[in-house]
């Protein structure tokens, strides 16, 4: 079952995913880290900055891979989870360009792109450690209700209510796209160790159907429920409903 660590607030979840995040890094040469966007994980990348601008924390040799981007939308739109990457995390730490990665959201072929994608998270050796933060509608990446348990990083459509959640990151006027290429959930379980977060009483319902429901593709994240080493840090507020 899940680790579950609730902690006071989101200070404190910012606090200890950084620890992990560090941790694996002091342990693992080469570490390879799966990354999530969204709101939730903005603070720890803003410590991670922090701490590397500190000299408390180096990138070089780490590589990464993102779970998810946009279809269609090149990587310099200020709304793609490449510019969001580059501007909250990559460019202010000694990650070198080449070993960051992201799926390609502006592939020809997005069966290829994704086949690609897998084959480079093997290369690399696997990743790690996973970050995730979860969907209103308890999904994981983009790996919306109904995603098979043994999908793998492919083209899939958006949630109406996930599009309505994101439409705020765009600019004014303009609408997320309606589809995204997202790691699957079999490749989100092949990680060695998963750390979920989740913050805010928004959270509450979706943390709540993930662990005490039936295991079910209806909630993708209840498939963490399979994984030996997933922890879950989240704050009272997303913990209320359990
Ligand atoms: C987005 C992302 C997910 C993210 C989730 C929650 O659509 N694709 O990777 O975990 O929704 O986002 P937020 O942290 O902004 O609530």
């Amino acid at each position: 079952a899940p680790e579950l660590t609730i902690l006071d607030d989101g200070d404190a979840v910012t606090s200890e995913a950084a620890r992990m995040i560090a941790a694996v890094i002091a342990d693992t040469p080469g570490a390879v880290l799966g990354l999530a966007t969204g709101r939730t994980p903005l603070a720890v990348y803003a410590r991670l900055r922090e701490d590397a601008a500190a000299g408390k924390l180096s990138f070089e040799g780490v590589r990464s891979f993102n779970l998810d981007e946009y279809l269609g939308l090149p990587p310099e739109h200020p709304a793609s989870y490449h510019s969001y990457m580059r501007r909250e995390f990559f460019d202010h730490v000694d990650l070198r360009a080449g070993d960051w990665h992201l799926p390609d959201g502006m592939a020809d072929d997005p069966a290829a792109a994704g086949g690609r994608y897998e084959v480079a998270i093997r290369q690399a050796g696997g990743i790690d450690l996973q970050l995730l933060g979860i969907g209103e509608n308890g999904h994981i990446g983009f790996n919306e209700p109904g995603a098979p348990f043994d999908s793998r990083t492919r083209k899939v459509a958006l949630a109406a209510s996930t599009i309505a959640a994101n439409a705020s990151e765009f600019p004014d006027g303009q609408t997320p796209p309606s589809h995204a290429l997202t790691m699957g959930i079999a490749t989100i379980l092949e990680a060695r160790r998963i750390v979920l977060l989740a913050t805010g009483s928004k959270k509450a319902k979706a943390l709540d159907a993930m662990l005490s429901g039936t295991i079910d593709p209806a909630v993708p994240a209840s498939a963490l429920r399979l994984h030996p080493a997933v922890t879950i840090l989240c704050d009272k507020e997303a913990a209320s409903c359990l």
